[in-house]
């Protein structure tokens, strides 16, 4: 929520303009809904330029003004105190225009924001927005007019606000300097030659900075060209080392594709390989080996690594994570209870925070989050550790804050994902759970697990890229099949058009037959169930068609009532040979929907399953088809097809794919 970027260097002419809208671009995920700049002009004075819209469009508002100049600030903003408007847009200043001393970006909510500000009026301070950021201005305004340094304003006002926070300060007559600041929202400097950044996300700095570090709650930042000054915001003295930044620019490109979403999609087979990769040994006896099973842990006075703990103490296991990444939790439960019989609970984390799970030093706690910055995510782990669990995060962005949180964990090491909709980290999230389950089962060695069973779940594991590649390569089906939901009316011509450019024809009596989708109910039962709650996630975040993920047999208990000839179901068949109770009941589902003439379109697993049983006598419509594999993978598989899905009716629909409305991809908000 929220990107924001400080840079000092000394670009040449009109380069710091292209240095700071290229980073806000690369962080655009962060929201996209106003955006601003502000930098030191020649006399030493604050120019600020900001405006209600994307990216670009502060790009096109900057034309004809010379942005010269060697430290400047940005923001892209996801509203969370006052509307999207120019106004309200970030950089936001201690005063007006050129009266201002300082102008400051902020990702986070100040929670005492009001009361603040209420406090600086009965002073005679005056405000111009609606934001709780513009009292963190004013706030330091005031504490500089009384004399103070930045670095000692900056302190003054931390002492003052409740919430969280990460801002970037740029003061007025400056020596080339800049001071950034954070508490509970995230913060990088990159180290380049001759510049130093500061932002919410490495990426935006990819191409640039060489070296990279984390800034921890509590701490600051002095950037200056070619130097940065590392301390608490205590003033203790902080040395920790950088690293080197290991992100190219192409795993930042789209690839050639129309939007990230799709090359996300489409490049699983591949990253997927580096999920698994020196991770899963085969053999005889297949092992699996997580590198942070071997951090030490302290248990009631007792040093032990985790994996000590996973065999010998662990009594309980409780799943914490949000939206896509809940979704891969409920698949980890399934699994881990299915092979280990451990107690598994899952909680999203907003509740876990506010609610009471039981958890003691016995108990594990897994957080699930693509990016590591999900806010409520960061809480759950640190209400967990404190309650004295072990915490093992799963997340893609390596040194994320929930990374640095939790006491060990997996990364899945997929590449930046940029698409505001998770897609590749929700098919590497559930490979890392699995593999996780199976590593448990080798230390915990449960009597129902044969050595052959095992041997199968590590052979489906490692036979899933060239899998999922078959998927890939069927992805036209899944967009014939986007024409039965996205074809309305007014939308016809639009469809029309793509049709066209999709060399499509057999699809255009679809779409005359099937106009006027614009709810959708997805079903499953066991781990499908899952993939069909992320299914309906997917398509309605994107397409912005409301979608309902069921438990196939839980729908005759309310839902079967919205069925009708206009409902598009889509149901996940399991594969029949290693369920055949489960995918007999499935059918049964598929019948119960076809005769109140739902227009059903199934995935389904090749091998056993029978086509034409399948087809319920021409009632369903159309089969997409996955290779066989374990239960406990299908919806890494089904996934692929349900991500195209939501993607083309979203692409069909005309919609912004990658920066769909109201919405941003790293919840920095509780
Ligand atoms: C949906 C989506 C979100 C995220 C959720 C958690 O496509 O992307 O539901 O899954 O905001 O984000 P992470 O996994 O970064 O914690």
């Amino acid at each position: 929520m929220c990107g924001i970027i400080g840079f000092v260097g000394n670009p040449g002419s009109d380069q710091l303009r292209r240095i700071l809208i290229g980073g806000l671009e690369r962080m655009e995920y962060r929201g996209y809904d106003s955006a601003g700049m502000a930098w030191l002009e020649e006399d030493g004075c604050i120019r600020v330029v900001k405006t209600q819209g994307k990216v670009a469009d502060l790009d096109r508002a900057l034309n004809g003004i010379p942005v010269k100049g060697c430290v400047g600030i940005a923001h892209t903003r996801w509203a969370t105190h006052g509307p999207p408007s120019d106004i309200n847009a970030h950089p936001h200043t201690d005063q007006p225009n050129r009266m201002a001393q300082i102008a400051l970006v902020h990702n986070g909510i100040i929670d005492n924001a009001s009361v603040l500000r209420e406090r600086l009026r009965q002073e005679g301070r005056e405000f111009v927005s609606e934001t709780d950021t513009e009292v963190l201005a004013v706030l330091i305004g005031k504490f500089l007019e009384h004399g103070d340094d930045l670095v000692t304003a900056i302190q003054r006002t931390h002492a003052l606000v409740k919430g969280a926070y990460a801002i970037v300060v740029l003061l007025k007559r400056g020596t080339g300097q800049l001071v950034a600041a954070c508490h509970g929202s995230p913060l990088v400097v990159g180290v380049g030659e001759g510049c130093t950044f500061v932002a919410s996300d490495r990426l935006a700095f990819v191409g640039t900075a060489k070296k990279t570090l984390f800034l921890e709650d509590d701490e600051m930042v002095i950037l200056t060209a070619d130097s940065y000054d590392h301390r608490t915001l205590a003033n203790q003295q902080v040395e920790r080392e950088l690293v080197e930044l290991r992100i190219s620019l192409d795993a930042i490109a789209k690839g050639g594709q129309k939007h990230f979403m799709l090359k996300e999609i489409l490049e699983q087979p591949t990253v997927i390989t580096n999920t698994l990769t020196g991770r899963v040994i085969d053999g005889p006896e297949p092992r699996v080996h997580l590198g942070g099973l071997r951090t030490k842990i302290e248990i009631g006075g007792r040093s032990m690594t985790i994996g000590d703990f996973l065999q010998n103490h662990l009594e309980r296991v409780v799943i914490t994570a949000c939206g896509t990444s809940w979704h891969a939790g409920l698949i980890g439960e399934r699994m881990l209870e299915a092979l280990l019989g451990l107690p598994v609970k899952v909680v999203y984390a907003s509740e876990f925070i506010t609610g009471f799970t039981p958890i003691n030093n016995r108990t594990l706690v897994i957080t699930i989050s693509q990016s590591g910055e999900t806010k409520d995510t960061i809480e759950a782990a640190r209400k967990a550790k404190r309650q004295g669990a072990i915490v093992w995060n799963i997340s893609n962005v390596v040194g994320s804050t929930l990374s640095r949180v939790a006491d060990s964990g997996v990364y899945l090491h997929v590449g930046p994902e940029i698409g505001v909709a998770s897609t590749k980290a929700f098919t590497a999230q559930i490979v890392a759970l699995a593999l996780f389950t199976l590593k448990l089962v080798e230390l915990r060695n449960p009597a129902w697990v044969t050595d052959t069973r095992r041997q199968e779940i590590a052979n489906a594991l490692l036979a899933l890229p060239a899998q999922m590649e078959r998927v890939v390569a069927d992805a036209k089906h899944a967009r014939d099949i986007a024409f039965q939901f996205a074809c309305r009316s007014r939308w016809l011509c639009r469809c029309f058009k793509y049709l066209a450019q999709s060399r499509t024809p057999r699809s255009v009596s679809w779409l005359m037959r099937l106009i006027g989708a614009s709810n959708a109910l997805y079903l499953g039962r066991g781990y499908n169930f899952h993939a069909a709650l992320e299914g309906a996630l997917k398509l309605k975040e994107i397409s912005y068609v409301h979608a309902d993920g069921y438990a196939a047999g839980e729908m005759k208990h309310g839902s079967i009532a919205l069925i009708d000839k206009r409902m598009p179901v889509v149901v996940i068949v399991p594969e029949k040979g290693e369920d055949e109770e489960t995918y007999a009941r499935v059918i049964s589902n598929i019948e119960e929907v076809a005769a109140r003439k739902g227009r059903v379109i199934l995935i389904a697993s090749e091998g056993d399953s029978n086509p034409e049983e399948l087809r319920c006598g021409g009632k369903v419509e159309r089969i997409l088809w996955i290779p066989k594999t374990l239960a406990m993978l299908t919806p890494v598989l089904a996934s692929i097809h349900l991500q195209l899905l939501a993607y083309h009716i979203a692409e069909m629909r005309g919609c912004p794919i990658d920066q769909p409305r109201n919405l941003a991809k790293s919840v920095t908000v509780e």
